[in-house]
């Protein structure tokens, strides 16, 4: 008879009820070493052994937003807010593009002062600079019309974590105006623009059973994102969920071998929160399917500010080091991190008038 990762490895879709079934496995004898095995031979077969590198520019730490979890949220007095000017951004990039980064990922909260005209002059004027280089923006919720105009100005993909799947669990992680709704429809909106597109969720927030990360599940394979950042949710001192436990590493690894064997070629990466929960979770997630990693760019001297949870990786280390400290770390997994842009394979790209 089939096992559920026998449909699962044959590209069938799976019910809610069967990926629970799934998750509840994980701790039986053998599965998550045969579910690894598996994930890790389809990432061979579309990526070999190359790890695509991410050069993650964090670009501000102002937020309008106040989600419970996250250590840059408005009400966090404590937080020593900071905007990197253009010439800043400009000479990450160009540091980044010397240490072989053909994908610069902007991420800030959301900063009413990075209005849709001066983020569309930064894509333009980076992809101006940098004509070999994808842009991949990672600035939260705006109306379908700036989508459009970031993507006119040349950004590639955009990253939108949908947090959880599952409307009751969106609002105990949320204050009441963010919704899942709205998020579900800017990511639906991102595809539709022709953006290649990352979703994903927290392992582990503060409320959520292995029935939510079911409907996460379902989810993913229903709306099939380019991209898919998934890591533990880990806390965060000056947060309200200060004292709740961490996601497990354990956890965060089955999942990125069943999100591997769901999307064949998904980029998949293992994140900065999981390398921050175990010395080796990045080179974990690569042997449990991931295929990308998303090295700091931003300089030093910020780093600590934009502290999303507690013990954070990197924070003292120049983008030089964390470059040759991946490769290093990778090689000797037996991965090879390659000077690409690491496009979704076989993306079609968007029309000209689009
Ligand atoms: N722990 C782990 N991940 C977090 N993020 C925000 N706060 C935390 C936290 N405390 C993640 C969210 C967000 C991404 C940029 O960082 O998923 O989408
Ligand atoms: Fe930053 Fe290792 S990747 S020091």
């Amino acid at each position: 008879m089939k096992t559920l990762l026998d449909r699962l490895s044959a590209g069938e879709a799976l019910t809610g009820q069967e990926w629970r079934a799934l998750l509840g496995s994980r701790r039986a004898p053998g599965i998550t070493q045969e579910l690894f095995r598996r994930a890790v031979a389809v990432r061979q077969e579309h990526f070999g052994r190359a790890v695509y590198l991410r050069g993650l520019i964090e670009f501000t730490n102002c937020c309008k937003n106040d989600c419970y979890y996250c250590g840059i949220r408005r009400s966090n007095a404590a937080a020593q807010r900071y905007r990197l000017t253009e010439a800043e951004i400009f000479s990450c990039c160009q540091q980044g593009y010397a240490l072989g980064y053909r994908t610069f990922v902007l991420q800030g909260g959301e900063d009413p002062l990075w209005t849709r005209e001066r983020v569309c002059a930064l894509v333009s004027q980076i992809k101006e600079r940098w004509p070999d280089c994808a842009v991949t923006l990672s600035i939260g919720e705006w109306p379908r019309e700036s989508y459009r105009a970031f993507a006119r100005a040349g950004a590639d993909r955009y990253l939108l974590r949908h947090e959880t799947a599952c409307a009751a669990h969106y609002r105990r992680l949320h204050p009441p105006e963010l919704s899942l709704r709205r998020r579900m429809a800017c990511l639906w909106d991102l595809k539709e623009l022709g953006f290649q597109v990352g979703c994903g969720m927290m392992v582990g927030s503060p409320g959520q059973t292995e029935a939510e990360l079911a409907e996460d599940l379902l989810f993913l394979q229903s709306f099939r994102p380019h991209m898919v950042g998934i890591g533990p949710f880990i806390p965060q001192h000056d947060t309200p969920f200060r004292d709740e436990p961490a996601g497990t590493l354990e956890l965060t690894l089955f999942l990125l071998g069943l999100i591997r064997l769901m999307l064949p070629q998904v980029l998949l990466p293992a994140t900065t929160a999981l390398g921050s929960i175990h010395p080796r979770g990045r080179e974990l997630g690569i042997l449990a399917g991931a295929n990308v990693c998303m090295p700091n760019l931003s300089p030093v001297a910020v780093r600590e500010k934009y502290s999303l949870y507690d013990n954070k990786i990197c924070t003292g280390d120049e983008a030089a080091e964390c470059r040759h400290c991946l490769s290093a770390r990778m090689a000797a997994i037996g991965y090879e991190t390659v000077v690409s842009r690491g496009d979704y394979p076989n993306f079609q790209g968007r029309k000209k008038d689009e």
